[in-house]
């Protein structure tokens, strides 16, 4: 008899768009696990900040990405048993995290780790190269977007990143964010790019209810019509 694989749903996008709370929302309607790849990132980022590891040892962050002992679930980040919840969540480890994110060793490993996700299951996994890289293959890819103002008055409000314990100024944010959605859009390894089967969803004046109504009647049409494996 035929079934149905599990999904693989594919959330990818800049800073700010949505992914987090859209990708959380979706994985809870349909039952399915959710991963943020963006907090591996940062765990791998923050990790080398607290052993005190140079941003710029690529050979020594890239073991560190494949070794480090990291979970991941819908609440909580933990690295080599730190819970870093909201320690990765700050300017500091935004910068790092990019930095990081530009090195292919570091790439390679967590990529590696992120396939490993689904072969116990269905997920829902953000980032900005799922769809092209992780799983170029996934049953539903989404792009996710919003204007660069909209991004940054969200970032600014997010209580999920403290900003270093300060009010959150909006044109620093903005002007952070701007460099970071730089710094992802122009490296060499997987650059952020829409893949070109994705569908793009522009959430720009859209309150989240709207959105993740929206992404979830893409999800469904999606999975209703893919091939029967
Ligand atoms: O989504 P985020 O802001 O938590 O991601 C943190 C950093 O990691 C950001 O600079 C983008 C990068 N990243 C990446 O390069 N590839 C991913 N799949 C996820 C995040």
């Amino acid at each position: 008899m035929m079934t149905r694989r599990d999904p693989v749903i594919a959330i990818d996008g800049p800073s700010g768009a949505g992914k987090g709370s859209v990708s959380r929302a979706i994985a809870r309607a349909l039952g399915c696990r959710y991963v943020d790849t963006g907090a591996m990132y940062r765990a791998v980022a923050w990790l080398a900040v607290h052993e005190g590891l140079a941003l710029d040892d690529e050979v020594a962050l890239g073991a560190l990405a494949a070794q480090a002992e990291l979970t991941l679930d819908h609440q909580t980040v933990t690295v080599e048993g730190h819970d870093v919840t909201s320690a990765i969540r700050t300017a500091q480890i935004d910068a790092a995290a990019a930095r990081v994110a530009r090195m292919p060793r570091v790439r390679d490993a967590l990529v590696r780790r992120q396939r490993e996700y689904a072969a116990t299951g269905g997920l829902v996994m953000e980032g900005r190269d799922i769809g092209t890289t992780v799983f170029p293959a996934a049953d539903v890819k989404i792009y996710l977007d919003a204007s660069p103002d909209e991004r940054a008055s969200r970032r600014a409000s997010d209580p999920a990143h403290s900003m270093g314990g300060d009010a959150a100024v909006l044109s620093e944010v903005a002007s952070a964010l701007a460099a970071r959605d730089q710094s992802d859009r122009t490296r060499q390894s997987s650059p952020l790019v829409m893949a070109d089967d994705a569908v793009l969803v522009d959430t720009t004046g859209i309150a989240l209810d709207g959105v993740v109504a929206r992404v979830l009647s893409i999800v469904r049409e999606h999975l209703e019509t893919r091939p029967l494996y």
